[in-house]
């Protein structure tokens, strides 16, 4: 390996579960030149800490204060040297002076087909519910950039899945759960490998 060769470090947007945070812990634990040294939490008692601590992470929990009215995080993840900011079921609105510090260096994951079954309020089963409702013949999952909309940055990625007469909401979030594990970490390295 060229010994010149910066590495790569990540930081984690997480809000709940955690699952996708921690399959992409578990993709790059092995990976030599890529680090994860910092997850953000929004809820003090969100099941994804429990990971962080099992893998030895910083984890900072997040106050609205020092997210809206401060630079503070900001300074956090400049003193880290991060390089790209992954959104894992991130539940906050992200401020426009986060955005503008990381262009180009902020992605999240959607469970439908971007631009539809976005924006605010379409998160979790309401998706799956809404795509059963309007009798879609397929769903999927996006990774696009952030930018000061819910949902509506540059698309990245998109995989997608045929919905069957015998799905549920359930069903098509569990599926859908398997391709963004599946596409999430690939799609995260190919952009830190693309970074200069
Ligand atoms: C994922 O389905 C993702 O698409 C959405 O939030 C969910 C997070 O789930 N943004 P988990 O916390 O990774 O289990």
């Amino acid at each position: 390996m060229n010994v010149n060769v910066k590495e790569k470090r990540i930081a984690i947007f997480v809000s709940g579960e955690g699952t996708n945070m921690l399959n992409i812990i578990k993709y790059f634990e092995d990976r030599t030149g890529i680090s994860i040294p910092l997850v953000f939490c929004s809820n003090a008692n969100a099941k994804a800490l429990d990971h962080v601590r099992e893998y030895n992470i910083d984890a900072y929990i997040l106050n609205k204060e020092d997210l809206y009215n401060s630079d503070k995080i900001i300074n956090e993840l400049q003193d880290k040297d991060i390089d790209l900011i992954i959104l894992a079921g991130f539940m906050w609105m992200i401020p426009d002076n986060l955005i503008t510090a990381f262009p180009d260096q902020m992605i999240n994951i959607h469970p439908a087909l971007l631009p539809q079954y976005g924006g605010k309020g379409m998160y979790g089963k309401k998706v799956h519910e809404a795509v059963i409702e309007n009798k879609e013949s397929e769903t999927g999952m996006t990774i696009h950039y952030v930018n000061e909309n819910y949902d509506e940055g540059k698309i990245i990625f998109q995989a997608k899945l045929p919905i069957l007469d015998s799905d549920t909401p359930e069903s098509i979030a569990a599926k859908v759960k398997e391709l963004e594990f599946e596409h999430y970490p690939k799609v995260i390295e190919d952009l830190l490998l693309n970074l200069n």
